[in-house]
């Protein structure tokens, strides 16, 4: 039986994925690079930086800006992008995420975010769901982001069950290979055929028997 369960946030809870999308391409166009939805999958799960330095290195402009330059640059994408949340209601929400939550709440299993956004905990306050969660783990805090399976280690031990007893949420490859590397069991959450290695792929959360996922 699985005890605890672990959730990636943008794409997976919130459909703040596509908000991503849209603020680095924003941001890209400033330095004169395009890129489209395919690039994009490229840069779901991972940080902040790690995603500028890839937009740049797809522009083939990985050496042009200083670190100053790049901080300017992740701090007008952030600004974008915290400015198209403020509208964000809890009707952003995934559909099926509610009630399976309050599912899990019902039964006491525990619940982490394992996520790499740093406005993580601003969004769960803002769709009045934070309190579901047990657990969120502070990506500041980690060393190493996905696809290396710290984040998801940390948020099992946080809640205190063995990764082979959790049960992991994603919609991004890097957070499936993460899931996958941790030996925790991967749940993709995709409407295409695009998450390589996932345990189990639904196009969402309504798609899940909860009993029988915990058995699986
Ligand atoms: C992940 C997203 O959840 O968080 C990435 O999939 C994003 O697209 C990353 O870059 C970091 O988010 P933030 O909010 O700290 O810029
Ligand atoms: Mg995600």
């Amino acid at each position: 039986m699985k005890k605890g369960m672990i959730f990636d946030l943008d794409g997976v809870i919130v459909d703040t994925a596509f908000y991503h999308f849209k603020a680095w391409q924003y941001l890209a166009k400033q330095i004169d690079i395009d890129f489209d939805a395919t690039f994009n999958e490229t840069l779901k799960g991972i940080s902040r930086i790690e995603s500028l330095e890839k937009i740049l290195h797809y522009g083939n402009k990985a050496d042009v800006f200083s670190v100053a330059e790049k901080n300017a640059l992740m701090d007008s994408k952030n600004d974008y992008y915290v400015k198209s949340l403020s509208k964000l209601t809890e009707k952003n929400i995934l559909p099926g995420v509610l009630p399976f939550i309050k599912q899990a709440k019902k039964k006491k299993i525990p619940c982490a975010i394992a996520s790499a956004s740093k406005n993580a905990t601003m969004i769960l306050e803002q769709l009045n769901i934070k309190d579901y969660f047990n657990v969120i783990v502070d990506p500041h805090s980690l060393s190493k982001g996905k696809p290396d399976p710290e984040i998801f280690l940390t948020a099992a031990n946080l809640i205190d069950v063995l990764p082979n007893e959790a049960i992991g949420f994603e919609d991004s490859q890097a957070g499936i290979t993460a899931l996958n590397s941790a030996n925790i069991f991967s749940v993709g959450i995709s409407s295409k055929d695009n998450l390589v290695g996932a345990d189990l792929r639904v196009d969402s959360f309504e798609k899940i028997n909860f009993e029988q996922l915990l058995c699986l």
